[in-house]
């Protein structure tokens, strides 16, 4: 139970939840002692988890200017999180005001959080949608109303396809997703990698034990296994699957340290 007025009814605030957990790593208010102590072990666990969670979010606001910028009006947001800086709807529709924006999550409280935050915005929405049953969501008559999949959308899957088991199988599901996409869609990942020291590679598996323990455990996939889940339907766009520290990094973002546990890419619907 909470007293917290903004918890939707029926969620349990006394396991570590994902988007909450994120929210406390990005700076965010909305979660509670046990998202923090948790997010504390982690970073404990595994050192630097805070600029991977930081190096993620940056992607995300530059993949979406980059697409807007290469002309994309729709954006269909899984596993969008909790609002936060730099929203999808922001920065797209700084570049077009009219840029369609549909936001899906899994946790209550993120789709509570924004839809608060989207009142009053005509073309930018939430639906509480599971990654792992995409046709839930892609016949979502929410989503039907505010996308045309007739015209490109960008399917962003920005940090949760990590939280997707392989007896999910999250390839079929990037593949049911690609082919409700027209050509000249896009497809945006960032997902967990590897660290590349065996060191690194120790502590990592700590902090992924700790998930074990949170409704929504974390696979760790290296860039082969990523390029397998994008499928043949989709063709890479340069510069393929790197760090998130590498893809197309804003001047100001040079020097940043690289984070290669951030594996990120974007691909075209061929
Ligand atoms: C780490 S946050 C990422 C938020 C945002 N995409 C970003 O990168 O800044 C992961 C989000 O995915 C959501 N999530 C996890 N599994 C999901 C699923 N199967 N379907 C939809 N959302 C899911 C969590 O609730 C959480 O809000």
């Amino acid at each position: 139970m909470s007293d917290a007025y903004w918890v939707p009814e029926g969620v349990d605030i006394t396991v570590p939840d994902a988007s909450r957990v994120y929210d406390y790593a990005l700076g965010g208010v909305h979660n509670f002692a046990v998202d923090r102590e948790f997010w504390h072990r982690a970073e404990a666990a595994f050192p630097g988890a805070g600029l991977v969670a930081r190096a993620n979010r940056a992607f995300l606001g530059r993949a979406v200017r980059w697409l807007a910028n290469a002309g994309v009006r729709q954006f269909l947001d899984i596993g969008s999180g909790i609002p936060t800086l730099g929203n999808v709807h922001e920065v797209a529709q700084e570049a077009n005001p009219d840029a369609r924006v549909m936001y899906v999550d899994l946790d209550p409280i993120a789709v509570q959080q924004s839809r608060s935050l989207l009142t009053g915005n005509p073309y930018a929405r939430v639906i509480e949608g599971d990654l792992r049953k995409p046709d839930s969501i892609l016949y979502h008559p929410d989503v039907l109303q505010l996308l045309d999949f007739a015209e490109p959308v960008a399917v962003l899957t920005v940090a949760v396809l990590h939280f997707v088991p392989d007896e999910a199988e999250p390839a079929t599901i990037v593949e049911r997703i690609g082919e409700s996409l027209v050509g000249g869609s896009f497809l945006v990942i960032s997902h967990l990698g590897p660290a590349v020291t065996p060191d690194g590679r120790k502590q990592q598996e700590k902090a992924r034990q700790l998930y074990e323990k949170t409704p929504t455990p974390v696979v760790i996939r290296d860039a082969g296994e990523i390029a397998d889940l994008v499928g043949d339907q989709f063709e890479l766009i340069e510069p393929g699957i790197v760090s998130a520290t590498d893809w197309h990094p804003d001047p100001d973002e040079a020097d940043d340290p690289p984070q290669p546990t951030a594996l990120v890419t974007i691909a075209r619907k061929r």
